[in-house]
C-alpha cells in the first residue's frame, strides 16, 4: 500500500506560533527516506493551504475560527481522496488539523460502510466544543467534533459521528473541568497516566485493537507530541510532565503495526521553533517508522525460537 504524505502547515488552532514549520521538519528529519527504506512507495503531496474562508475577527472569543474552518474543508477533501489511494499521514500543524483529517477519513469509511475507530495519543482529551473552551483554542476540540458534540457552527456537518465506544485515548494528564464533566458521561475509553502506570500501556491498547479487529474497522491514529514526556519531546507548546516514555511510545506503535489495522495517521503539535537540534522531529519520525514496520529484529533470533 502506498503512503501519502499530506503537509498541513497550520497554526490556527492556538495562539503560540511555530507548528506551521512541522511538515518541513518531518521531511528534514527523513520521514520519506525512513518509509521508503521499509519498502513503501511514498507519495508526498506537498503542503496544503486552507480552503477559501471568511476573514477572522482578532477580537473573537474563538481564535481563528474561520481559518480553521478553511483548513478543515481542505483537509477533509484531501483526506477522503488520499484514503482511496493509500495510507495518508497528515503532517501537522497543530491538533486542529484533526477536525479535517478525521472528518475526511471518517467520511470515507462512512461511504464504504466500514466502522471508524480513533486512537488518540495525547496528554489532553481535546474534547471541548467551541462553546465549552476557555482558551478559545480549537486544537482542544477535535475529539468533541468527530464524536458529534454540538456547537461546531460553520464546520462541515459530520454525517456519521464516530461512536464514543470506538474512541480510545491514552496518555491523559491534563483535562479541563468542562471536558472531565462531559467525558465521564461517555463510553470513550479514556486512560490517564495513573491507569497506564498501574496496568502498563500494552493492556488497554491490546483490548482496543482487538475491538477494532472484531469490527473489521478502519483505525485512525492521532499522535500529539505531548503524549510523550517533555524530557524526550520538548518541541511542543503544551508540555505536561509525566508523559509516555520513548519505550512506551514505541511499544504502542509496534503493537499498532502488528495489528495491521492502521488506515491513517496524524503527526501533530510539533513546534520546531521549540526543538533542540531536531530531536523531537526525529522521535516523531522514528515513531511513525515503528508504526509502519521498523523493527530491531524481523523474526525471533534462534535463541528464542
Ligand atoms: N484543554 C486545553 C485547551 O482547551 C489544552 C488543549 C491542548 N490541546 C492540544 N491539542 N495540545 O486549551
Ligand atoms: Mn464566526
Ligand atoms: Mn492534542
Ligand atoms: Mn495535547
Amino acid at each position: 500500500r502506498d503512503i501519502i504524505l499530506i503537509g498541513a502547515p497550520m497554526d490556527s488552532g492556538k495562539r503560540r506560533k511555530g507548528c506551521l514549520m512541522g511538515p518541513d521538519a518531518y521531511r528534514t528529519a527523513g520521514l520519506t527516506e525512513a518509509l521508503t527504506g521499509l519498502g513503501y512507495r511514498v507519495r508526498d503531496w506537498g503542503n496544503l493551504a486552507p480552503a477559501e474562508h471568511a476573514p477572522d475577527d482578532p477580537e473573537a472569543r474563538i481564535y481563528k475560527h474561520h481559518e480553521t474552518v478553511g483548513w478543515t474543508n481542505r483537509l477533509w477533501r484531501t483526506g477522503q481522496d488520499a484514503m482511496a489511494k493509500g495510507l495518508p499521514i497528515f503532517l501537522g500543524g497543530d491538533h486542529a488539523l484533526s477536525l479535517g483529517s478525521v472528518g475526511g477519513v471518517n467520511a470515507y469509511s462512512t461511504e464504504k460502510n466500514q466502522p471508524q475507530f480513533l486512537l488518540w495519543l495525547d496528554a489532553h482529551t481535546d474534547y471541548h466544543t467551541p462553546e465549552t473552551t476557555d482558551s478559545g483554542n480549537l486544537h482542544g476540540t477535535p475529539v468533541g467534533y468527530v464524536t458529534g458534540r454540538k456547537g461546531f457552527a460553520g464546520f462541515p456537518k459530520i454525517e456519521r459521528p464516530i461512536p464514543e465506544e470506538n474512541v480510545c485515548i491514552l496518555g491523559l494528564r491534563s483535562v479541563d473541568a468542562a471536558e472531565r464533566e462531559a467525558m465521564q458521561d461517555t463510553n470513550i475509553h479514556a486512560y490517564d497516566m495513573r491507569r497506564i502506570d498501574e496496568t502498563g500501556i500494552a493492556k488497554p491498547l491490546a483490548a482496543f485493537l482487538n475491538k477494532v479487529k472484531k469490527a473489521n474497522g478502519a483505525l485512525h491514529v492521532s499522535l500529539d507530541v505531548d503524549f510523550l514526556d517533555p524530557a524526550f519531546a520538548p518541541a511542543v507548546g503544551t508540555t505536561v510532565p509525566g508523559g509516555a516514555t520513548i519505550r512506551e511510545a514505541h511499544l504502542v506503535m509496534e503493537m499498532i503495526c502488528d495489528s495491521g489495522l492502521m488506515s491513517s495517521l496524524d503527526l501533530v503539535e510539533l513546534n520546531p521553533f521549540l526543538d533542540e537540534r531536531g530531536r523531537t522531529a526525529q522521535v516523531m519520525v522514528d515513531l511513525a517508522a515503528s508504526a509502519l514496520g521498523r523493527r530491531v529484529f524481523d523474526r525471533p533470533t534462534r535463541a528464542f525460537s
